[in-house]
């Protein structure tokens, strides 16, 4: 709209400005005119009566005099009609007009001094009319009196009226007909032509051939749609070249590199788009609430730690909630952006959700609900159903969203987590071809402990949307396919691995996550940030632990606390040697449970810090706030030791993140038994987290370790998480579709 009045607004200004100069002429000119005939008319009703009103005054014949006036009263436009003696006094007058006599006439002087006729507007009552005034002489040139005519006016204004009004209704009709012909023309040759592009692009977009919908526009657009089109062919050229050279390679390499996860989705997905789906994104923009600036930063998440690398790698679309409280200022106008800022890899697409609806969704069913019944931790589930409704209402937000996306061919759709349980099915019934992949990223429990979920019939029925469901480790497959035949009409295959329902088949694989240990391997140490680091915490010569974690029940944060305490009561000779740095990042807040825990742990820090406290020296150092990736290398760099005690965990990365950056080999994991990862990091100490005592005495053993030891253990772990790397994870995932799928 506003570039249609761009377009047209000054066509109408000049065309109403020329058309008001017009008629102001035209008026002006109809005006004159009609006061000319006005004047004419008077003269001759003067003129005529010129003889008679002179015997008139020469006999001074008033009879005749008044009957001359009043033959006017018969006539319409004539107002009336004045005789004048030679001293200007009236002698007579028509009798309608009498009034007259009280105005003041000071031209009745003038026309008698002058001896000249005079046609003027006057003013008279609340009107205008027209007095003509021919003086009488005799034969001596000597004035005998004068005769006035007086004409009603009224019809000449009606006239003008008359004429702006057609005026104005033939400028309102030009107006609206360029109004008209402009929007027909602008559809032409803008909007219908610009949409037939956007068609264009959205069908190359969705990988559609250009072949078979070829561009049609001509002129410049046409040109331009043309170089388009060039374009297209290119990078569709380029495109198959790499999948050629991609299936080449990866057919040679052994070792899963970043490059060989590029090679095989070149090779296996073509030209298929990659998407992938998580609450989480991977970039936030968030205000500083204390400086007041914007800044772009990395959430502490397992997903994004694992999945960013894959799409850093591959590209493709990130599609997320959007929930920094600056994320809006820095999209386009489809809600996307490049990242990582600074050296864009691939899309993130975000998705706004309202306040009701992240309550809803995330912090009540997906985080009290579902978070609490994956884990084992002994908190309480709650499922409220209008949580339940708001999880359906985003879970389909996000399917439109998506399906908005999908190109034409095969495109594969990775789901991340329990926040998109019923994402699969919605997709899969509006696009049964796309390939759809859900990875649970937390535990799946055992079918007692699901079946206390009232939904559990539509979200085990939405997850079996799916074509492939991964878990970390083996024994989550088997509680979920064990779930699944036993709390849904469903028959699951033992010898494949999979659940069939209502003749579609679901696959059910471990695929344990892992992080991108070059990274770690090859990160670089601010050795200067460690220094200060150091010096501000008062580490020099000390025994330090570190643990990392998103401050959650799951982590077992008080547990490790309470076995730093145990440690230093059973062994003093550690006080003044031992330091343990927690770095805790607050997570979901607004949940009681969350937001008592923090408080809990504080008050715990507090109570040991005190309790063992010796001037200057304090066990714990608690670092409560969210630490981006790089800023936690140096912690990494400096301890001797690591402590992971989550009471339940899926996978935990930090562990692994832990062993990639132990570049010398001098640290030591304590890992907890009930994470996924102590399935694959046999040499870590591994710890009963509920068992205080035997979580102590691991502390005393780590520290005691001798170096030979640590570095034997921390190779064998590294070689581990080496071979078993992100890129493996990614490409074990897609091998294994596009097998099942055969693509
Ligand atoms: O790793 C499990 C997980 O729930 C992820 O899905 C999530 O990204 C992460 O923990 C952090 O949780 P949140 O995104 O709720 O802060």
């Amino acid at each position: 709209m506003r570039r249609i009045l761009l377009f047209v607004l000054p066509i109408l200004i000049i065309v109403s400005a020329a058309f008001t100069i017009f008629g102001i002429f035209q008026v002006r000119f109809e005006e004159e005119k009609l006061l000319d005939d006005l004047q004419r008319k008077s003269r001759i009703v003067a003129e005529s009566m010129d003889i008679v009103v002179k015997q008139v005054l020469e006999n001074n014949d008033l009879k005749t005099a008044n009957y001359l006036v009043e033959r006017f009263e018969a006539r319409e436009r004539l107002q009336g009609c004045v005789i004048y003696n030679k001293e200007g006094q009236i002698i007579a007058i028509t009798k309608r007009f009498t009034d007259w006599e009280n105005k003041p006439k000071p031209y009745i002087q003038e026309v008698l001094n002058n001896k000249t006729a005079r046609g003027e507007l006057e003013n008279f009552k609340d009107y205008t009319v027209y007095s003509y005034i021919l003086p009488i002489t005799d034969s001596k040139e000597q004035v005998l009196g004068l005769v006035e005519v007086i004409n009603d006016t009224s019809y000449v204004f009606t006239r003008i009226a008359d004429l702006w009004k057609r005026l104005s209704i033939t400028l309102i009709v030009i107006v609206i007909t360029i109004i008209i012909i402009s929007i027909f023309l602008h559809r032409q040759i803008f909007v219908l032509p610009i949409e037939r592009l956007t068609e264009w692009f959205n069908r190359f977009q969705k990988g559609e051939t250009d072949a078979k919908h070829p561009i049609k526009e001509k002129g410049e657009l046409g040109k331009l749609a043309s170089e388009v089109e060039q374009v297209a062919l290119s990078l569709r050229v380029a495109r198959r070249t790499v999948s050629d050279e991609a299936a080449a390679r990866f057919n040679k390499t052994e070792m899963w590199t970043e490059a060989k996860l590029r090679d095989l989705i070149h090779a296996k997905l073509g030209d298929n788009a990659f998407f992938v789906v998580s609450n989480r994104e991977p970039y936030m923009h968030v205000v500083d609430e204390v400086l007041g600036f914007v800044e772009c930063i990395r959430p502490a998440s397992g997903v994004v730690t694992a999945i960013h690398p894959i799409l850093a790698a591959c590209g493709g679309t990130w599609i997320a909630h959007g929930g920094g409280s600056a994320d809006k200022q820095f999209v386009n106008s489809k809600d996307k952006l490049g990242v990582p800022p600074e050296n864009n890899q691939y899309i993130l697409k975000r998705i706004w959700l309202s306040k009701a609806e992240e309550q809803g969704y995330y912090y009540g069913f997906s985080n009290e609900g579902l978070w609490p019944l994956c884990h084992n931790t002994h908190t309480r589930p709650i499922f409220r159903e209008s949580d339940w409704q708001t999880y359906k209402e985003v879970n389909q937000k996000f399917a439109k969203s998506i399906l908005e996306e999908l190109p034409k061919k095969n495109p594969f759709v990775f789901i991340q987590d329990y926040h998109f349980t019923l994402l699969p099915k919605m997709i899969k019934e509006k696009r049964p071809e796309a390939i759809v992949a859900l990875f649970w990223h937390i535990p799946w429990p055992t079918p007692e402990s699901f079946s206390v979920c009232p939904y559990q019939e539509e979200i085990l029925s939405g997850m079996l949307g799916c074509d492939l469901i991964g878990f970390h480790v083996q024994s989550h497959c088997n509680n979920f396919l064990d779930t699944a035949n036993r709390l849904l009409e469903s028959r699951v295959d033992t010898e494949k691995f999979s659940v069939v329902r209502f003749g579609k088949e679901t696959f059910v694989r471990a695929f344990p996550i892992s992080i991108d240990y070059h990274i770690g391997k090859e990160q670089k140490i601010d050795h200067e940030q460690l220094e200060k680091i150091r010096k501000e915490l008062k580490l020099e010569g000390k025994i330090v632990g570190v643990g990392v974690d998103r401050i959650d029940y799951t982590k077992g944060i008080a547990e490790k606390l309470m076995a730093v305490d145990r440690f230093l009561e059973k062994y003093p000779q550690y006080k003044n040697h031992f330091i343990f740095i927690q770095i805790g990042a607050p997570s979901r807040t607004h949940i009681k449970r969350y937001h008592d825990l923090i408080a809990e742990i504080d008050e715990l820090v507090d109570r040991i810090n005190w309790k063992h406290q010796d001037g200057e020296w304090k066990p714990i150092v608690y670092l409560k706030r969210h630490f981006s990736p790089e800023e936690i290398i140096p912690y990494y760099a400096l301890s001797d030791l690591c402590i992971v005690s989550s009471l339940h965990d899926g996978m935990n990365l930090v562990a692994k993140e832990y062993v990639a950056n132990k570049k010398d080999l001098s640290g030591i994991l304590i890992l907890s038994r009930f994470t996924g990862a102590a399935r694959e990091l046999t040499d870590a100490i591994q710890i009963n987290p509920y068992s205080i005592e035997e979580f102590s005495d691991s502390i005393k053993f780590a520290v005691e370790m001798p170096l030979e030891e640590k570095k034997r253990r921390m190779e064998n772990m590294q070689n581990i998480i080496s071979e078993n790397n992100i890129y493996r994870w990614a490409g074990s995932i897609i091998t294994e579709l596009t097998a099942l799928k055969k693509i």
